[in-house]
C-alpha cells in the first residue's frame, strides 16, 4: 500500500469520526448478465501498429511493391528493380548484378521500421525468393553465386560494423524461396539488413564474374519465437500485453483505414489472405493524415491479414469482430460533389465481399472462400459472429448504403449479428440521426466513438442509465480520453477519469455489450495518435496506465452486474466518488473510482449473503502525481498494487490504517473502509 502523510491520516480519521456513507450491494440481484465481449480490443493499424509492430516482420517493404520500389532500401553497386517477378500481384523484385570491379560489391541494405530490433539468444529466419538470372551462368569454367546477408549495427564504434553474416548459395534459374534459421549473437535495437552478391568460378576469372547476377524478391527477416510460434505471425511481446487483457471481442482491421482516402485505398480484405507473397501492399492513409507528423514509408504489406486477424482472436479467446468498408470512402476527407463514394447501382461487388468474408471465416472447407481459409491452414471454420459495416460513416449517404448490405447478409447469414455506425462524435446531429436509424434497420449494436476531455468521462458515467433496455446495443467502439488543453497523453488521471466513466459501462451492461479502447498500438518513433494503450519500439513495450485500467476491469469483469446504491442511488459523481459491482464466480467484486484529492470514508454492505466474507484482495492503482505517465525507459512508475485484505475485525482506527480496511464489529459483512483520494480501487471479496 502507498505511503500516507500524517496530515492526511488526521484528515481521514476526522472524517472516518463522522457518518460514513454506505455502499449496499444487493449481491442476490443476479439479473443482468454481463457479456463475454463486454471488454475487448480494437486494432487499427495506426502508429505503426502493424507492419513495424504487432506484426513481427523486421524487412519494410520486402517485395518492393511501395509506390517507390526502393523505398526502405539503400542500393550499391549494380542494382536494378523489375517488374515480371514470380507473384502475379507483386510483380517486382531486384537484380544484383556485377558491381564494375572486383574488389566492389553490389546488394542492398534494408533499414527496418526504425531499424530492426535483434536480441540476443533469440532465433531468426532469415528467407528470400531467388535465382540466378536466366542469362547468368555459362557454365565455362564451374562457378557458383551466392547471397550473402549481414545484420549490421551502423552506429557501432566497433571493429565490424556486421554482428552476423550468413552465405546462401543460389542456384539454377527457377526461383526458389532459401531460407536460414540463426540465433543472434547480440542486441541491436535498430539493426540494419545488408545483402550482397559474391561469386566464385574455378579459375577466378573476372570475365565470368561480369556475367553473374542475382534475382531477389519477398526478402524477409522473421524472429522465430513469435506469439504462439505461428509462422507469419505477431511479435511475441506486443501479442502477449494484448492476450494479458484476455479481451472478450478483437475489433479490426479498423477505423478509418477501412474506408480510404479514397475507395482504391479502401481495407479490402481479400488482399490480406492467401499467401504472404501475394498479397499487394496498400499506402496506409495514416502515412500523410496529419501534416505534422508524415509518414511517407507507412504502408500495409498485409502480411497481418484477415486470416492472421482471426487466428489471434481465436488463439486469445476473443471474439472476432471485422469491420468492413460500406463502399464510401472517409467522408472527413473528401468532398461529396466529387462522388467519392460507391453509387448504389455499383455497390454489389462490396456487398459480395461482406458475404464472401462470412464464407471465409464461417464456411465448409469446399466452399469457394472457406477453401482459402482450409489452404492457409484452418480447415476448422473460426465461427464469426459479428459483423460490422462502415466505419465512422454518416448521413442519408450512408443509410442508403448500409441498407443493402443488411438485407443481404441477413437473408444469407440470419445469426450474423451486424454492427452500424452513430459516426464519429458522442453526441450531436450525425449521431442524434443515425441512431434511431441503426434501429429501424435492426443493427444488433450501434458503434459508439468518444475522444474526449476529463470533464466528458466524468459526467457521463449515466451516460447510458436512460438509454432504451430493448432492442440494438451500445459498442463502444472506440473512446480515451483527450486531456484538455492538448494533453493528449497517457497520463494516470487520463486513465483515472476512464476508470470512473467506466463504472457506467458496467453498471448498464443491459445496454452496453462490448466497449474497446483506441487506439491500442504505437511505436514510439513512428505515431500520428495519442494517447494509446500500449507503446512500444524494436525491443521494449510499456503498458499505459489507461492499460491497466482496461485491464481491471477485463480480468474482473463478473458474470452479473450487482446493485450498487448509496442512498438508494448508484454512485456517479456524488463526492467525486464512482462505483460498480459484480459477482464473478465465488467472488463479489466492487470497483471504486475516487476522483477527489482526498481518501474517503464508506461502509461496503454486501446485502444478502448466504455466508460470511471470507478473504480478499484491494488492487489499487494510484499515482500521487495526476501526469505521471509510463514510458518505454520506466514503464512499472504507475502499475496496480494488489493486497490481502484480513477479514477479522477490527476495532481500532489506527489498526484500520495499517490494514487498509476492517470490518464492523457487529456483522462481518459490512465493511468500513477508506478509498484512497486519486485512486482507482478494486475489492474483491471471496463469498465461500
Ligand atoms: O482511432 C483513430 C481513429 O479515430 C480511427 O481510425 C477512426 O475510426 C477515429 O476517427
Amino acid at each position: 500500500m502507498k505511503r500516507v502523510t500524517l496530515s492526511a491520516v488526521a484528515v481521514c480519521i476526522s472524517v472516518l469520526m463522522q457518518a460514513q456513507p454506505t455502499l449496499k450491494i444487493d449481491t442476490r440481484a443476479r439479473e443482468i448478465p454481463v457479456q463475454e465481449t463486454m471488454y475487448g480490443l480494437f486494432f487499427e493499424d495506426i502508429n505503426y501498429a502493424a507492419d513495424g509492430g504487432l506484426y513481427a516482420e523486421l524487412v519494410k517493404n520486402r517485395s518492393f511493391e511501395f509506390d517507390n520500389p526502393l523505398m526502405g532500401w539503400t542500393t550499391f553497386g549494380n542494382v536494378q528493380v523489375r517488374d515480371d517477378g514470380p507473384f502475379e500481384r507483386c510483380p517486382h523484385y531486384v537484380r544484383i548484378g556485377y558491381a564494375g570491379h572486383p574488389v566492389m560489391f553490389s546488394g542492398i541494405e534494408n533499414e527496418g521500421f526504425f531499424g530492426m530490433g535483434i536480441e540476443e539468444g533469440k532465433q531468426y529466419r532469415f528467407s528470400v525468393w531467388a535465382r540466378t538470372a536466366p542469362f547468368g551462368k555459362k557454365g565455362k569454367p564451374a562457378a557458383k553465386e551466392f547471397v550473402t546477408f549481414h545484420l549490421c549495427d551502423d552506429d557501432t564504434m566497433g571493429e565490424n560494423q556486421m554482428f552476423f553474416d550468413e552465405v546462401i548459395e543460389v542456384e539454377g534459374k527457377e526461383w526458389k524461396r532459401y531460407e536460414v534459421v540463426f540465433t543472434a549473437p547480440r542486441t541491436v535495437s535498430d539493426a540494419t539488413l545488408r545483402i550482397y552478391l559474391e561469386t566464385w568460378s574455378e579459375d577466378e576469372s573476372v570475365e565470368y564474374r561480369k556475367d553473374c547476377c542475382v534475382d531477389l524478391e519477398h526478402i524477409s527477416l522473421f524472429p522465430v519465437d513469435t506469439y504462439n510460434n505461428d509462422e507469419n505471425g505477431m511479435r511475441a511481446d506486443i501479442a502477449q500485453a494484448l492476450a494479458d487483457l484476455k479481451p472478450g471481442v478483437l475489433r479490426f482491421p479498423g477505423g478509418c483505414i477501412v474506408e480510404g482516402t479514397t475507395l482504391e485505398q479502401r481495407y479490402q480484405w481479400k488482399n490480406s489472405v492467401g499467401p504472404v507473397e501475394n498479397r499487394p501492399v496498400n499506402m496506409n492513409r495514416w502515412n500523410y493524415t496529419f501534416a505534422e507528423r508524415q509518414f511517407p514509408d507507412y504502408y500495409q504489406s498485409y502480411g497481418l491479414g484477415f486470416y492472421e486477424f482471426f487466428r489471434f482472436a481465436e488463439e486469445i479467446g476473443a471474439e472476432a469482430l471485422p469491420v468492413i468498408s460500406c463502399g464510401m470512402a472517409c467522408q472527413f476527407q473528401n468532398d461529396p460533389n466529387d462522388k467519392p463514394h460507391a453509387a448504389l447501382k455499383e455497390l454489389q461487388p462490396y456487398i459480395d465481399d461482406a458475404l464472401d468474408l462470412i464464407e471465409f471465416a464461417n464456411g465448409p472447407a469446399t466452399s469457394k472462400w472457406g477453401k482459402v481459409r482450409a489452404d492457409m491452414g484452418h480447415p476448422a471454420p473460426f465461427n464469426l459472429h459479428y459483423l460490422a459495416v462502415g466505419n465512422e460513416q454518416w448521413g442519408d449517404d450512408f443509410i442508403e448504403h448500409l441498407k443493402p448490405f443488411v438485407e443481404q447478409i441477413r437473408a444469407k447469414y440470419p445469426d450474423i449479428k451486424l454492427i452500424g455506425s452513430s459516426g464519429p462524435y458522442s453526441g450531436g446531429e450525425w449521431f442524434n440521426d443515425l441512431w434511431p436509424q441503426m434501429r429501424e434497420l435492426g443493427c444488433d449494436l450501434v458503434d459508439e466513438h468518444f475522444y474526449s476531455s476529463e470533464s466528458f468521462f466524468e459526467n457521463n458515467a449515466t451516460r447510458y442509465d436512460n438509454y432504451p433496455r430493448e432492442g440494438t446495443k451500445v459498442f463502444a467502439g472506440e473512446y480515451a480520453c483527450h486531456g484538455a488543453d492538448g494533453k493528449k497523453l497517457n497520463h494516470f488521471n487520463a486513465a483515472l477519469v476512464e476508470s470512473a466513466f467506466m463504472t457506467g459501462l458496467e453498471r448498464n451492461a443491459d445496454v452496453v455489450y462490448m466497449a474497446t479502447y483506441a487506439p491500442l498500438l504505437a511505436h514510439v518513433k513512428g505515431w500520428q495518435w495519442r494517447p494509446d494503450l500500449v507503446w512500444f519500439d524494436n525491443t521494449r513495450i510499456m503498458r499505459s496506465c489507461s492499460y491497466y485500467v482496461q485491464q481491471l476491469y477485463s480480468l474482473n469483469k463478473g458474470d452479473y452486474v450487482l446493485p450498487a446504491l448509496v442512498d438508494g442511488k448508484p454512485l456517479t459523481g456524488q463526492q467525486q466518488l464512482y462505483a460498480s459491482a459484480v459477482v464473478q464466480g465465488s467472488e463479489i467484486i466492487v470497483k471504486i473510482t475516487n476522483l477527489s484529492r482526498y481518501s474517503q470514508t464508506l461502509n461496503i454492505e454486501l446485502d444478502g449473503l448466504q455466508g460470511p466474507v471470507t478473504g480478499g484482495t484491494l488492487t489499487t492503482l494510484y499515482s500521487s502525481d495526476a501526469m505521471a505517465e509510463n514510458t518505454l525507459d520506466n514503464p512499472d512508475k504507475v502499475v496496480p498494487v494488489t493486497v490481502d485484505v484480513d477479514m477479522a475485525p477490527c476495532l481500532n482506527p489506527q489498526d484500520y490504517w495499517q490494514k487498509g480496511w476492517y470490518t464492523n464489529e457487529q456483522s462481518d459483512r459490512v465493511l468500513k473502509t477508506s478509498v484512497a483520494g486519486s485512486t482507482f480501487s478494486v475489492f474483491k471479496f471471496k463469498i465461500r
